[in-house]
């Protein structure tokens, strides 16, 4: 067997999960290889709005909203260090979220919850008028609720960068790979093979293939575990940029860049893989913009596309270790990939280390699919 095909550890997946985990074990001097299908970020990391909104989207004081704050929190420091890595600037931005209501009905439902103050969320509550003063790109509205310790990343830039990161670090990468199965022996991974026969041994396989994840022979899940939820989103451009701030209306959020792009989100749909972006969702998507920010109407049509978000049965990520030792799985990640690489990466570094995770795993274990999912009895 050649020293070539014999890493400490194989990563299957080259989006931003398969980068983020790859830069963090190569700076600890493990041998790593990540195997793409496409090249790095092809899928849904290229595809994401990048809003960082652990405030704007908790639902409770539970182990996801510690997971997403967590992650959240470590963004700053982050950008730093790519940036200092690479040279780019991933336009990490602390710009907020902002939460709003057309209507009083609306306005209700973005009362504080109970458990804001238990799970540390932040949020400031706007009249009308206070709302018209703070972001005077929206239309005439109720109400709005805004997270102040919110953010928003490129999730392109933040590929590009993570995967040149970990190109520099000493990872390697093979794009265009398509893996047949993980091999195992006794309960125990052992080699990855690909389509065409290779045999890649390894002393760690993970598994960060996004809504692939489950269809790779050998992954210890069901194919339902992990499925496609469908998201497609529009870009429009204005002369100049309309807001700074992550917006949430009630039919569509919306994501700005730097440069005056704006994205418009998105649907959730149970389609398969099959990609696509559709006249109905264009046309609903751009009717909840425009009602949003009226402005918006003048913006350039300049980019439109659809991916996978890999969603598990109660939308929560399953990271960690599996019933196979050396597999570990790094997926489901739904709506929050990309504020959740920072977190997952540390995870799955620290279970490969022998160290203590960051946070307790039992929540979001591949154990718990077996007994939660409804598709799979
Ligand atoms: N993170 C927003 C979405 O998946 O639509």
């Amino acid at each position: 067997m050649s020293r070539a095909s014999c890493y400490d550890v194989v990563i299957i997946g080259g989006g931003v999960m398969g980068c983020s985990i790859a830069w963090r074990l190569a700076q600890e001097k493990q041998r790593v290889l990540v195997l793409e299908r496409s090249v790095p970020g092809a899928e849904a990391s290229s595809a994401a709005a990048g809003m960082l909104v652990p405030h704007a989207e908790a639902h409770g004081d539970n182990p996801m909203t510690r997971l997403m704050m967590k992650s959240a929190a470590r963004f700053p420091k982050l950008s730093t260090e790519l940036q200092n890595a690479t040279g780019m600037d991933v336009e990490y931005r602390r710009s907020g979220a902002l939460r709003v209501a057309f209507t009083a009905r609306q306005g209700k439902e973005l009362k504080r919850p109970s458990w804001a103050s238990r799970a540390k969320v932040q949020q400031k509550s706007f009249s009308s008028a206070g709302l018209s003063k703070l972001e005077s790109s929206l239309a005439k509205l109720h109400s709005g609720v805004l997270y102040p310790k919110d953010a928003r990343i490129d999730p392109r830039l933040f590929l590009r960068s993570t995967h040149l990161a970990a190109l520099r670090s000493g990872a390697e990468f093979r794009s265009g790979t398509y893996v047949e199965c993980i091999e195992q022996r006794a309960k125990k991974a052992e080699a990855v093979r690909l389509e065409d026969g290779t045999r890649i041994m390894a002393g760690t396989v993970v598994v960060a293939a996004g809504s692939w994840s489950a269809l790779v022979e050998g992954v210890p899940l069901q194919r339902q575990d992990v499925i496609p939820a469908r998201g497609q989103v529009i870009e429009l451009t204005s002369s100049s940029p309309l807001t700074d701030r992550v917006i949430f209306g009630p039919d569509c959020y919306a994501v700005p860049r730097d440069d005056g792009r704006i994205l418009i989100g998105s649907t959730t749909e149970f389609v398969g893989h099959r990609r696509g972006v559709t006249a109905r969702a264009a046309r609903d998507l751009l009717t909840a913009a425009i009602a949003l920010m009226p402005a918006l109407g003048d913006a350039r049509l300049t980019g439109s596309w659809s991916n996978f978000r890999p969603f598990a049965a109660d939308g929560l990520p399953v990271l960690g270790k599996t019933g196979v030792d050396g597999l570990l799985l790094a997926t489901g990640h739904y709506r929050t990939g990309i504020l959740l690489a920072p977190i997952t990466a540390e995870i799955i570094r620290c279970l490969i280390l022998g160290k203590r995770s960051p946070v307790p795993l039992a929540s979001f274990s591949s154990s718990r699919l077996a007994r939660s999912s409804p598709l799979s009895k």
